[in-house]
């Protein structure tokens, strides 16, 4: 993190005073209460041993926690199905009329699912996956759009007990091939086609490119959605509607243990490599139905949920399948982007379904203030009453803008903090009982402990600012990096060995009244409209161009997406100067790095430099980077191993060599 941003961010923070206290009538009604915090302060196990009991287990567990740092047991000896709890017993419960998805498709087209509909749905699809090989203990690759079948095939595993590893639908052949190799997947589920933008887009075309060398792949299982021609390699790839419509809508769940793999879910570290970061199940849905009850003030069977997310994040894994499931959601699923056709597109949904729980992310909501406050006036939003945000830092302005145009002014906003690895919100308000400011995710909620520390670990304490840390273990926490157990203690637990924290790699203030207010990543790791990226893996594209010697890339800060990939690149002595730093050139890395990755990664803006600067001992300074491409004026250089570099780099872009949209 730049050390002049957070100066910025810490002194707009000084001059936020105030806060929004929920209403009575909001109070009186909500699912959690302040003393849900002095309950879960004193007998911290007690508190969520009664927190799973909202779950049904096959078997009850013996032993709340067991924490052999740094891995935690949840529920030792307990047994359950997940797809059981998210399914099943609603309809057993008598609840099988109700509707689990309204879904509406990019191009207008609907489908309404019961839980009935959903559980004759997960069956068939396990009963399917059982008939090509997937067993209990195996990996299931998924890249799907956000069609209802993506719910399923994800709940078809759990029910199985095979993990499954969604891959977000933007993301490049070579990146969905890493996934499956490092998971040793069995099975990959694709499609024929996705909706972008109102067109038709191959994906099968790309899913095959990622399977042409990858041995542990036994099937590729293809949903029919844009009803794209699709190359076809017979014996390994089945049509889903060919497989699963026929097999019976009857499988009995089996109980697994508490610990028992859920699933696999890569996220950007700081190094090109991507991590597998592993859920398990007891643990896992407990604080993911229990955060989705609390945070949300959901009532099932009254609340219209819906969550914007993509199923290939966290947030859709445990904020559209796994917490609103357990908890008998009627949930909105869209499939389409925000401004197809028109953008007015989620108002429209809001109002067609009475939405009742929105939850978003502040790059989108920058988005519609940019279009304009006319766009959501034109539709009725009076069903709304929790607005939710996810996935970076809030400005207050953004904050202000949410509350007044599309709460109206009388729906709390809880500005939930967490991360793939903590795989369920960790610090966010409880909507009937905490006064909210704009921009502070406020305080971690009733069973979690969080902590702002400086660099000895020490608590900074109310005003004081450092560093974010997990300094107890929590039921939905990662459970370890698939295959690599050594790469989770160095991530996470080695930064403040000496005190047993988890470091979350967030910079965090408390201001003075020991509210959190969260300052973005101080690692390597760029957050591009809520998307994590690591600066290596970009820079690990570009060096992979023919026409790249060295690369550097930093995250600058962006009015709507949070961050802006912005790369320095040094082309190779053999590129004739002028041509590598031309306009058709620089677009020809930009989708370089595209291809490469996926869109998300695609750096904003290029610029080519004959120097990196470097510190003596060969470190790229990108603090220093971060400073040309913020426009500001260059910071401190004398640990450069060269302290003229960054006169020759600010020199170089005046003749040229930049280039953004
Ligand atoms: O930097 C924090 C930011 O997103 C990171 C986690 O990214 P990911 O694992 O992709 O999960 C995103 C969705 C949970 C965090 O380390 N972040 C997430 N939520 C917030 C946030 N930063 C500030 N405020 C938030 N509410």
């Amino acid at each position: 993190m730049a050390e002049e941003s957070t100066n910025a961010t810490l002194s707009n923070l000084a001059t936020e005073s105030r806060s929004f206290p929920p209403s009575d009538e909001f109070a009186a009604q909500a699912n959690a209460t302040a003393e849900w915090y002095d309950r879960a302060d004193s007998d911290r196990e007690t508190f969520w041993a009664e927190q799973a009991d909202r779950l049904h287990w096959h078997q009850k567990w013996d032993k709340v926690l067991e924490w052999d740092a740094p891995f935690a047991q949840w529920f030792v000896g307990g047994k359950l199905n997940v797809a059981y709890n998210c399914v099943d017993r609603h309809v057993e419960d008598g609840h099988g009329e109700q509707v689990a998805f309204h879904w509406e498709g990019e191009p207008g087209d609907t489908r309404t699912i019961t839980y009935v509909d959903l559980k004759s749905e997960v069956c068939k699809a396990a009963n399917a996956l059982t008939e090509l090989g997937v067993q209990t203990g195996d990996r299931v690759a998924i890249q799907l759009p956000m069609i209802p079948e993506a719910v399923v095939a994800m709940l078809a595993c759990a029910r199985l007990g095979a993990a499954h590893s969604v891959v977000f639908g933007g993301f490049s052949p070579g990146a969905l091939r890493s996934r499956i190799e490092d998971a040793e997947a069995k099975l990959l589920i694709t499609s024929d086609g996705q909706y972008r933008r109102g067109k038709p887009a191959p994906m099968k075309e790309n899913t095959d490119e990622a399977v042409k060398d990858t041995p542990s792949i036994k099937h590729v299982l293809v949903v029919k959605r844009t009803e794209t021609e699709v190359p076809w390699t017979e014996g390994r790839d089945v049509w889903w509607h060919d497989i699963v419509d026929r097999q019976s809508d009857e499988h009995e769940a089996q109980p697994f243990d508490s610990e028992h793999p859920l699933y696999i879910l890569y996220t950007s570290g700081t190094t090109g490599k991507p991590k597998g970061i592993l859920h398990t199940s007891g643990g896992y849905l407990t604080q993911a139905a229990y955060t989705h009850h609390v945070v949300f003030d959901h009532k099932p069977g009254e609340s219209v949920y819906w969550c914007t997310a993509d199923i290939g994040w966290v947030t859709g894994h445990t904020y559209i399948v796994y917490g609103p499931l357990a908890n008998r959601a009627t949930s909105v699923m869209y499939e389409g982007t925000p401004n197809t056709p028109h953008e007015g597109r989620h108002w429209e949904i809001i109002q067609k379904y009475g939405v009742s729980i929105y939850y978003t992310a502040p790059t989108l909501i920058r988005t519609f203030m940019k279009w304009g406050k006319e766009i959501p006036d034109k539709f009725d939003l009076s069903s709304l009453k929790v607005l939710g945000t996810v996935g970076e830092p809030i400005n207050p302005e953004a904050w202000m803008w949410y509350r007044e145009n599309i709460g109206h002014d009388k729906c709390p906003i809880v500005d939930t903090w967490w991360q793939t690895e903590t795989g369920a919100i960790m610090i966010a308000p409880l909507p009937g009982v905490t006064a909210t400011k704009p921009g502070s995710a406020m305080r971690a909620v009733p069973g979690i402990a969080a902590n702002v520390v400086d660099e000895s670990g020490t608590p900074v304490g109310p005003g004081g600012g450092g560093y974010l840390v997990l300094d107890k273990p929590w039921p939905a926490m990662l459970r370890g990096i698939w295959g690599d157990e050594e790469r989770y203690r160095e991530t996470y637990w080695s930064r403040f060995a000496e005190q047993g924290y988890y470091f979350a790699g967030d910079g965090a203030k408390y201001d003075d009244d020991g509210a959190v207010w969260l300052l973005g990543r101080v690692d390597d790791v760029m957050n591009v409209s809520g998307h994590r990226i690591s600066t290596t893996e970009v820079e690990s594209a570009l060096v992979s161009h023919p026409t790249v010697a060295e690369a550097a890339v930093v995250g600058a800060s962006d009015p709507t997406t949070g961050q802006g990939i912005v790369a320095f690149v040094i082309l190779r002595g053999n590129v004739a100067q002028d041509e590598g730093k031309g306009a058709d050139a620089i677009k020809a890395l930009r989708d370089h790095v595209s291809k490469e990755i996926g869109p998300i990664a695609k750096p904003r803006q290029i610029m080519v430099v004959d120097e990196l600067p470097k510190t003596r001992s060969g470190k790229i300074m990108r603090r220093l980077l971060r400073d040309v491409a913020e426009n500001r004026e260059v910071g401190d250089v004398t640990t450069l191993a060269d302290s003229s570099v960054m006169d020759l780099i600010s020199e170089g872009l005046k003749d040229g060599g930049k280039s953004e949209d």
